[in-house]
């Protein structure tokens, strides 16, 4: 039965690095897959063109889709609006309507770009960490939050950080299940010395192992240390499982171990079933779109991991995989790797591998 894929390529760099996803899509259409691929307007250009950035058609789109791959959303001309009117009230109400709670982010060094890292090659050589953060709580959705008048005219700004059992112990099986095809360990970052939702999510994720995974080694970080460990020695990391917040920012600072932020796919899923949700961890950036030099890896990647989690095409993930690999170890580079190809020849480069 075809399949359907539903490309939400959104602002900035987003449209351009997708239509190279869309390009190796279509290599794989013509050697046999069945997919069909349709696009949405999604982020700053839907709230231009609908007025909203998520329109319920939009969502219900991407809830009947196979999977979905978005681009980025953001950008300076929407920063400062009031929330519903962001891009980003956008990405988080198409992350919580299709309930993908658990984020994949796999921060692999490949051998080529060891020395693009920030780190020496010794660090980072055969680095390969998963991250496993929470996507639809915690401070990111808690209420209460908006900034209000205070009665002596002071203003207040509010956000909650708030964590269910069952929020985190869904996610917390992710980790633990993904580990198993792995090495086994699990580190689990939060602050619960000072958070009381970290204190939770300590005592829930600790309860899991023992009744379910006792097979899994799991250590506790607080989320500073953690920060500070992925700089000094990122090889002692295997699966890492975060909340929403620390997951967002400890995934960025690993993305510079591997090379470049345009390096980091991910992956959304949530109930067994249901389509996930494909984004490179990147963002819309704003000081180099429209000049045609993003890195199209992350997003090339994001479409391997839609094949492997949501289109139950893992041999093909592996090839497109094997592509973007051998394209780097040909020499192919975009600006941010050092090198001066744009993200279109990027994608001949990629594509060119793909055979
Ligand atoms: P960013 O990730 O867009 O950019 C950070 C830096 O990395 C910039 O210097 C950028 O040029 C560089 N960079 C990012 N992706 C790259 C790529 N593929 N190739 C080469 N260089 C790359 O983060 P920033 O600037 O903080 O945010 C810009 C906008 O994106 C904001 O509106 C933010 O809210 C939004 N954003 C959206 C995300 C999403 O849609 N999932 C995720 C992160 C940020
Ligand atoms: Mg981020």
């Amino acid at each position: 039965m075809t399949q359907t894929l539903l490309l939400l390529p959104g602002d900035g760099i987003g449209p351009e690095v997708t239509a190279v996803a869309r390009r190796v899509a279509g290599r794989l259409i013509s050697q046999g897959l069945d997919l069909s691929i349709t696009e949405a307007r999604f982020g700053g250009v839907a709230i231009d063109a609908d007025g909203v950035p998520l329109t319920d058609e939009t969502l219900a789109a991407a809830k009947a889709a196979d999977a979905v791959r978005m681009g980025a959303v953001g950008g300076p001309q929407w920063a400062g609006q009031p929330y519903d009117k962001r891009p980003e009230a956008g990405l988080l109400a198409l992350r919580s309507g299709m309930n993908v709670y658990a984020n994949l982010r796999p921060a692999i060094c490949f051998a080529a770009l060891a020395d693009a890292s920030t780190l020496k090659r010794i660090h980072v050589e055969g680095l390969d960490i998963l991250f496993v953060r929470e996507l639809t709580g915690g401070v990111y959705f808690g209420e209460p939050r908006g900034i209000e008048t205070l009665a002596n005219g002071e203003k207040r700004g509010v956000n909650t950080h708030v964590y269910t059992t069952s929020e985190i112990e869904r996610v917390a099986r992710t980790a633990f299940e993904l580990a198993r095809g792995r090495k086994g360990e699990v580190v689990s970052a939060e602050k619960s010395n000072v958070m009381e939702a970290g204190l939770l999510w300590r005592q829930v994720v600790e309860a899991l192992r023992d009744a379910e995974y006792p097979d899994i080694t799991l250590t506790h970080m607080l989320a500073d240390n953690m920060a500070m460990q992925l700089v000094k020695n990122p090889k002692q990391f295997d699966v890492i499982l975060t909340d929403n917040l620390f997951g967002d920012m400890l995934s960025d600072e690993a993305a510079m171990l591997t090379g470049s932020l345009g390096m980091l796919p991910s992956a959304a899923i949530g109930a067994a079933g249901m389509p996930g949700l494909y984004e490179p961890i990147h963002g819309s950036a704003p000081d180099i779109a429209g000049r045609g030099v993003a890195n199209p890896c992350a997003s090339i990647l994001s479409l391997a991991m839609a094949l492997r989690h949501s289109l139950g095409e893992p041999e093909l993930a592996a090839r497109v995989e094997a592509a973007v690999e051998a394209a780097l170890n040909a020499g192919a580079r975009t600006a941010d790797l050092g090198g001066n190809l744009t993200t279109a020849q990027m994608g001949d480069a990629i594509l060119a591998q793909l055979t």
